[in-house]
């Protein structure tokens, strides 16, 4: 099959989709406030500089010289003997996991949307039991909610790479920008942005232990949709003559800005009105409307212009996430993207939906595994596992397996032999080195 192409704005905006996502405006936040500030920023930010950027240029290199799904390109590339390294390709089905528990979090940010509009609740008591009731006891809520964004997901997907992929993400990137710039504006006249500045950016290290930098490391590979062949897909429609580091570049600069901007704006209206750091997964939905509240007509506004941005990201993410897979299936079966996108749309609708049962009263014993409920057994999973195995698989395949001298003629003339030497030096050593340590260290968190 022939893979279409991106104009070039249009990759870098359909990469920078997928990487500014919910891992952007709703987990980094949290994860900060729950890891205790700037300590664990620092960690995120020096593992992106070493670690995130290079595997990211080796991921969109593999797309871009195999040109294929993520097991056909891994397959074209690999050497004659081998050949094995194409069941490095089904990372993709990665994307399917994560879909599982994303869409359902989609589903919330549009239940929010269509909630706030009416009013803000003015007590985090108030804001929390609708939150929790949401979570706890409204399963047909949930599912509905599930439905309408695996419906939109895929049928941005249904219509391709052009035609929907590239098409949404010009649109909804720029606003998503317009909107969490805008906020910061805002923020900056506000008392509490000098609070939440140095919170996010003074360490203090005594908040730092190893399943901190566990997290740190597995986000920044979450928040650059590194590891699962999301990149590579889109990177397989690579306009020619289009320098990968450029871009790459340009997606990591851009996904780690709007990561820092979304904890600026956030913790400035939470500190603006007293409330504390360490919320956890309902910062967003539990303090944010409650802090907003406060500000009036414009606190409805704000929180809506939100949880818009919130729902824009959500949704260019969500694409990159289910197009590697229905790449796979329409190149392998030879069939219609429409069959492809109903199948991997239905397998993850499902699993879904046994994600959000798990959160409830009446199912969640039903859909946990040891005590622990199927939603955190995926999120889990795949962000401190999968991605960072996907990862290290990607840097070993660029910098062991394939022939030094293909990988140099492809990007040496965009780096420049030095900063060439620098980069592959991390791919070969600096990544996996990290990758493995952090994997030990993850058995030791979770004392398997
Ligand atoms: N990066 C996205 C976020 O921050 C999520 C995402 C999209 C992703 N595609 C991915 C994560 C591929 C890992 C792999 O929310």
């Amino acid at each position: 099959m022939k893979i279409a192409q991106f104009s070039r704005i249009g990759f870098i905006m359909a990469a920078a989709g997928s990487a500014v996502g919910l891992g952007n405006i709703w987990k980094f936040p949290y994860m900060t406030g729950e890891y205790g500030g700037g300590a664990f920023v620092l960690v995120y930010l020096i593992t992106i500089a070493f670690v995130g950027f290079s595997v990211m240029v080796a991921e969109m290199l593999i797309g871009a010289l195999g040109r294929k799904d993520t097991v056909g390109s891994f397959e074209r590339l690999a050497p004659p003997d081998k050949k094995g390294w194409k069941y490095a390709g089904f990372m993709g089905f990665n994307g399917l996991i994560i879909m599982t528990f994303y869409s359902v979090v989609i589903g919330w940010i549009f239940y929010y949307l269509f909630k706030l509009s009416s009013a803000l609740p003015t007590s985090t008591e108030t804001a929390k039991a609708t939150f929790d009731n949401l979570v706890a006891n409204e399963p047909g809520v949930q599912i509905f909610w599930h439905t309408v964004a695996t419906l939109i997901v895929t049928y941005i997907v249904y219509r391709g790479i052009k035609g929907g992929i590239e098409k949404i993400n010009l649109i909804l990137m720029p606003a998503l920008m317009m909107i969490l710039f805008g906020m910061l504006f805002y923020a900056f006249s506000l008392d509490g942005f000098s609070k939440a500045f140095s919170f996010m950016f003074e360490p203090d290290w005594s908040k730092l232990n190893s399943e901190a930098i566990v997290r740190a490391v597995g986000h920044s590979f979450f928040t650059l949709s590194l590891g699962m062949g999301a990149i590579m897909t889109y990177a397989a429609s690579l306009p020619k003559h289009t320098s990968i580091t450029q871009t790459a570049f340009i997606v990591t600069f851009m996904d780690t800005l709007i990561a820092l901007v979304a904890g600026l704006v956030i913790y400035t209206f939470l500190f603006q009105e007293g409330a504390p750091a360490a919320q956890g997964p309902g910062l967003v939905f539990i303090s944010l409307p409650v802090v907003l509240s406060n500000f009036g007509y414009i606190g409805t506004f704000l929180a809506l212009l939100f949880f818009l941005a919130l729902s824009f990201a959500g949704l260019t993410s969500a694409v990159s996430l289910v197009e590697p897979v229905v790449q796979y299936i329409i190149d392998r079966f030879d069939t219609t993207r429409l069959k492809a996108v109903l199948i991997a749309g239905s397998a993850y609708y499902i699993v879904g939906i046994g994600a959000l049962l798990s959160y409830t009263k009446a199912w969640g014993e039903t859909f946990s595994i040891a005590g622990k409920p199927l939603f955190d057994i995926l999120e889990y999973t795949t962000d401190s596992i999968l991605l960072p195995l996907g990862g290290l698989l990607i840097a070993v395949f660029v910098g062991y397996v394939l022939q030094k001298e293909r990988v140099r003629s492809a990007l040496a003339h965009e780096m420049g032999d030095r900063y060439f030497a620098v980069w592959r030096f991390s791919i070969r050593y600096v990544a996996p080195i990290a990758l493995v340590f952090m994997m030990l260290n993850l058995m030791g968190v979770l004392k398997i």
